[in-house]
């Protein structure tokens, strides 16, 4: 088994910030301390200069396989958030065939074994028919439960009334909701098209997938939450107005938590006149007020873990109108990136960051032995320079779908290396080694 030893370098973890050199052996990490010497064989890597991470964990990523493999696959997708940082993820069941059964989960993680450079779990997704799977998924087999409280990408929406409710009374996972109210968005759908017809502008995505539609479902789960004592998680919060469902504070004793992702807290509705389609997604990017809002909650602790709802699609797929258009945006390599740059910008510190995309999705999902730089855990690690920039273009996106929403744009940090398992998978962009992303393992 290989040895590394990272020098020099300045780490960021369990909110502290300090000098420190740490020593992988195998897959793990065995020692955290200053002045490390090297010993024979150690493969000895010298970070001066640089921020050494926890990985993080994306607790929200769709990587299309099976049956969307046009749009991405696990192997290049997961290979887009080593570059970015990202040593694990949970995946979404809006697959095709979605992923609503324990033998289509034992499927999905039989594809990704030898083909995912990331550790990986993936969510069962909830139907209006599928309650006995909910029941009968053990922990291990799923991260979670997905239920697409809204219609999205993927015909998932569970609407019954009465199955909402067994599904908050009886699941045992963590439940992950999708929070859109579809009977007012399809009241809206229709408004829109009386008025434009199939032309509809791309800039009145937020005025359809509107705030109310969004406090009306989110509003209901986390009714149904407090009822049934359910552990809830809601994603992809996006206004300011459901930021009052939630609690300010420490995770550790939460039942109910909320996540945030990177591109509703970097783009606003001002957007949508030169990016229009390419960041048009579910729910939508809105307006500026609620994004700084957005920010605001990451600092007091009322949104728990930041992700990326990465959902690739490809560009002649976007390259339509409004109703035709597919929703999602491919981010998985950018997430740290876009992150460090609130944190060059003064807007979160490195501290929140670590906490709400690498710990807080550990402790929520009760991941084992990832999340933290500490001995005896996974050597998952994120080496970052926050003072090399980096411009995103078409050229150096890793996504299958070859597009960013980001292209043209200077990011102020990089990502100089990552490791997985205690390998170095990447470092200064090449690629050094093959895919050996693993299952993650959880604890109650
Ligand atoms: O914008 C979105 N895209 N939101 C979702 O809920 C699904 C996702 C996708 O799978 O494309």
């Amino acid at each position: 088994m290989s040895k590394t030893l990272l020098v020099n370098g300045t780490i960021v973890n369990e909110d502290r910030i300090y000098a420190a050199d740490v020593l992988i052996d195998g897959e793990r990490i065995a020692k955290i301390e200053p002045g490390l010497s090297a010993s024979s064989g150690e493969n000895v890597i010298d970070v001066s200069g640089c921020h050494v991470l926890p990985g993080l964990i994306d607790d929200q990523v769709h990587f299309r396989e099976p049956g969307l493999m046009h749009k991405a696959t696990i192997a290049t997708e997961s290979l887009a958030a080593v570059c970015g940082g990202v040593t694990s993820y949970m995946e979404m069941p809006n697959t095709s065939p979605p992923t609503t059964t324990v033998e289509a989960l034992a499927e999905k993680r039989d594809r990704a074994l030898g083909r995912s450079h990331a550790n990986f779990a993936f969510y069962l997704g909830a139907t209006n028919e599928n309650l006995d799977e909910i029941k009968r998924v053990a922990l291990g087999e799923a991260c979670g439960i997905k239920v697409f409280m809204g219609a999205s990408t993927g015909n998932m929406l569970v609407d019954d009334p009465a199955t909402l409710e067994r599904i908050f009374a009886e699941a045992t996972l963590p439940v992950a909701t999708h929070c859109e109210d579809s009977p007012t968005i399809w009241q809206n759908e229709a408004q829109f098209k009386q008025r434009y017809g199939d032309d509809v502008p791309m800039a009145c995505h937020p005025q359809i997938r509107s705030a109310e539609a969004c406090y009306k479902s989110s509003s209901l789960a986390v009714e149904l939450a407090k009822r049934f004592g359910t552990r809830l998680h809601v994603l992809h919060l996006t206004t300011e107005r459901e930021l009052n469902l939630f609690e300010p504070g420490p995770i550790e004793g939460k039942h109910i938590t909320a996540e945030v992702c990177v591109h509703h807290l970097w783009f606003d509705e001002s957007s949508y006149g030169a990016l229009g389609a390419r960041i048009k997604c579910n729910p939508a990017i809105k307006r500026h007020e609620d994004r700084e809002a957005l920010l605001a909650a990451v600092r007091d602790d009322r949104l728990d873990v930041i992700a990326t709802d990465h959902a690739p699609h490809t560009l002649e797929e976007k390259q339509q109108t409004y109703f035709s258009a597919p929703a999602g945006l491919p981010l998985v390599q950018h997430s740290l990136q876009m992150l460090l740059e609130h944190h060059r910008n003064g807007r979160l510190t490195l501290e929140q960051i670590v906490r709400k995309a690498a710990h807080n999705p550990a402790r929520l999902f009760g991941v084992k032995d990832r999340g933290f730089l500490r001995e005896g855990y996974y050597g998952d690690i994120a080496v970052v320079d926050l003072e090399r920039p980096e411009r995103v273009t078409t050229e150096n996106v890793r996504y299958k779908c070859g597009w960013s929403p980001l292209e043209g744009v200077e990011l102020g940090a990089s990502v100089v290396m990552t490791l997985v398992n205690g390998m170095v998978v990447v470092r200064n962009g090449e690629v050094l080694a093959e895919p050996g992303g693993r299952q993650l393992e959880f604890s109650e």
